[in-house]
């Protein structure tokens, strides 16, 4: 048990689809609790009612398995962390109500956090197991999830600079509307990511987006993905389901080039010789093996955090409340979300 001392703090995640609870101590995760929502899947996509009801039969049972899990009782809790955006805003204001009643009942602070640096500070995530290089500061961060890809200069664990993003969809949704075209179910990344694991991507081409600076585009690469997989159905019926693995190796293919040539290029522009990865998309084997290849030739440091760092969880919440709460910022009693920057 944590003694008085001890920063002990409870972090609360409900953006989109997982409602999600952590205990940090000392900047150590406890625990880290999550429970998914399988019902959009019959939807194709995130139902925002549909989410905002799951959180509510979810948050108490998940918040009370983190504290059970990390040993911690409530009356040990420095403070309570909940993400105020961006995000859904029924889905935001379970956590934020829930959070608010938990600061004011134990009469503890209560800490705002923004999800997108949230994710970025997944990388400073340890857990009791073991040690992890961490980046020194400052890096070139790449957030890329199902609502966001951000390119982000970050100088200190509050400091941080949006260099560029994407100009129409987020990576992680052209990854899922590419699947669905393939009939693959909600999200598709994933699964994306399982059936092009063993072929050779280049079969099929997708076009390369010219976009200046930082900024990003995917919406000619789904495009001609949707073209692809239009013609070759009609010219043979039955296309979609042969050709399966290697259309999901070119459509990863050609999001992850994307991907790398703007990180690379943020970092070269920048000088920086340490790049990193996080967000959902961050699970994504291509992306992650070909971060590390980029940074062993350009003798730079890849920084990539564990699986259950880089998808929506809580413990990444606790760590920026954390952070915070060490600076003495804390929210007023009436917050309210923050649905969108
Ligand atoms: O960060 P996240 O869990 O939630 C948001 O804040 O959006 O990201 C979810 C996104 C989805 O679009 C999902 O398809 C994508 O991350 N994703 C992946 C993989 N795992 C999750 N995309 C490609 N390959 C993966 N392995
Ligand atoms: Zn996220």
């Amino acid at each position: 048990m944590p003694t008085g001392k001890s920063s002990v703090i409870l972090g609360i995640e409900s953006s989109c689809d997982e409602t999600a609870a952590a205990v940090l101590v000392d900047g150590v995760v406890r625990s880290n609790s999550i429970a998914g929502q399988d019902v959009h899947r019959l939807w194709g996509g995130v139902v925002p009612e549909l989410a905002s009801r799951a959180h509510q039969e979810h948050i108490v049972p998940v918040v009370h398995d983190a504290l059970t899990a990390a040993g911690v009782r409530k009356e040990d809790l420095s403070a309570v962390a909940f993400t105020q955006g961006p995000g859904l805003v029924g889905a935001l204001l379970v956590g934020t109500c829930f959070a608010r009643s938990f600061a004011q009942a134990l009469e503890i602070p209560l800490v705002a956090v923004d999800h997108l640096k949230a994710h970025v500070l997944a990388h400073f995530i340890h857990d009791v197991s073991g040690e992890r290089t961490v980046p020194t500061f400052p890096f070139i961060n790449l957030t890329v999830s199902g609502g966001h890809t951000l390119l982000i200069l970050v100088r200190s664990p509050l400091d941080m600079e949006v260099l560029g993003g994407t100009l129409d969809d987020a990576a992680g949704e052209a990854f899922d509307k590419g699947a669905k075209m393939l009939g693959l179910p909600y999200p598709g990344g994933p699964l994306v990511d399982q059936h092009a694991a063993t072929v050779d991507p280049s079969r099929y081409k997708l076009p390369v987006p010219q976009v200046a600076g930082l900024d990003m585009s995917f919406s000619g690469t789904k495009t001609a993905f949707r073209t692809i997989v239009m013609n070759g159905e009609r010219n043979s019926p039955g296309f979609v389901q042969r050709e399966l693995q290697h259309l999901c190796a070119s459509l990863q293919q050609s999001i992850v080039d994307i991907l790398l040539r703007k990180l690379a290029k943020a970092a070269r522009t920048h000088g920086i010789d340490r790049i990193g990865i996080s967000g959902g998309v961050s699970a994504n084997s291509a992306l992650r093996t070909q971060v590390q290849a980029l940074a062993d030739r350009e003798g730079w440091q890849a920084h990539i955090p564990p699986f259950a760092y880089c998808t929506d969880n809580a413990a990444m919440i606790a760590m920026a409340g954390h952070y915070l709460h060490a600076k003495g910022i804390h929210a007023g009693l009436d917050t309210v979300p923050m649905p969108r920057h």
